[in-house]
């Protein structure tokens, strides 16, 4: 099965890992768009293009499926998306919804891009309580491997709310990157670990393309995947 997958950036790669890990036959196709970085700042209609962008360049790769390794896009074009195309569109943030429905979490903190959070995916389709925070200072510092300043940047945005919460969501696929970061006193969930594929079938490749390469791009990764058996090339 060749699976496509689609981020802004170094985020989708933590699905990538994930998917790897679990379903390590498959061939894997990973667009990362660096260049018009960060999503989580955009319009629906800016999403709606770019995403078309990412996906046909998938789908010219000869992908079967995609899944949609960006909570940005995923809360705000994922209808549209899979009404336009005609190849399997999935999403991580809808196994994240029906988990959390399912669950006995009651009061659940989602931390996601602005977009994201402007969508109320959350809020709209899980009937516990939701508290939405946007915390866009984030990818920022994670694609620029500004790790230091991660701590601090967290306890501003998480500060007045972690007693509340019996779990923590990480809603934007970059956040995995420092959940060390975050306290083990709450859990915290990685949208990449509840995606279930049906599939395990192929060479076990991996080819990555981001839009732009730079050196902290392959820095990261690499880190991210622990791995050095892809291909990687600008396009
Ligand atoms: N990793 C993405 C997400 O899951 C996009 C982050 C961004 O580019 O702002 O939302």
């Amino acid at each position: 099965m060749r699976i496509g997958l689609f981020d802004s950036g170094i985020g989708g790669l933590t699905v990538l890992k994930t998917l790897k890990q679990k379903y390590p036959h498959n061939d894997y196709i990973y667009y990362g768009d660096t260049i018009n970085l960060p999503y989580g700042t955009k319009t629906k209609a800016e999403l709606l293009t770019l995403a078309s962008k990412n996906i046909e360049f998938l789908i010219d790769k000869q992908v079967d499926m995609i899944i949609i390794a960006c909570g940005t896009v995923s809360s705000n074009c994922l209808n549209k998306l899979k009404a336009t195309y005609n190849i399997p569109i999935y999403s991580i943030v809808e196994p994240t919804i029906e988990y959390l429905n399912q669950s006995n979490y009651h009061h659940i903190g989602v931390i996601a891009t602005p977009a994201t959070i402007n969508s109320h995916i959350f809020k709209h389709n899980i009937n516990k309580v939701v508290i939405e925070i946007a915390t866009p200072k984030l990818v920022p510092l994670i694609e620029n491997n500004e790790l230091n300043k991660i701590k601090e940047v967290l306890n501003e945005y998480l500060g007045d709310y972690s007693h509340k919460l019996d779990v923590l969501v990480l809603g934007c696929t970059h956040y995995p990157i420092i959940k060390d970061y975050l306290s083990d006193s709450i859990d915290i969930i990685d949208m990449s670990k509840l995606v279930k594929l049906d599939y395990n079938i192929g060479n076990g490749l991996i080819e990555i393309y981001f839009s732009k390469i730079n050196d902290k791009i392959i820095e990261n990764t690499s880190r991210i995947l622990n791995d050095r058996k892809y291909i990687m090339k600008e396009s």
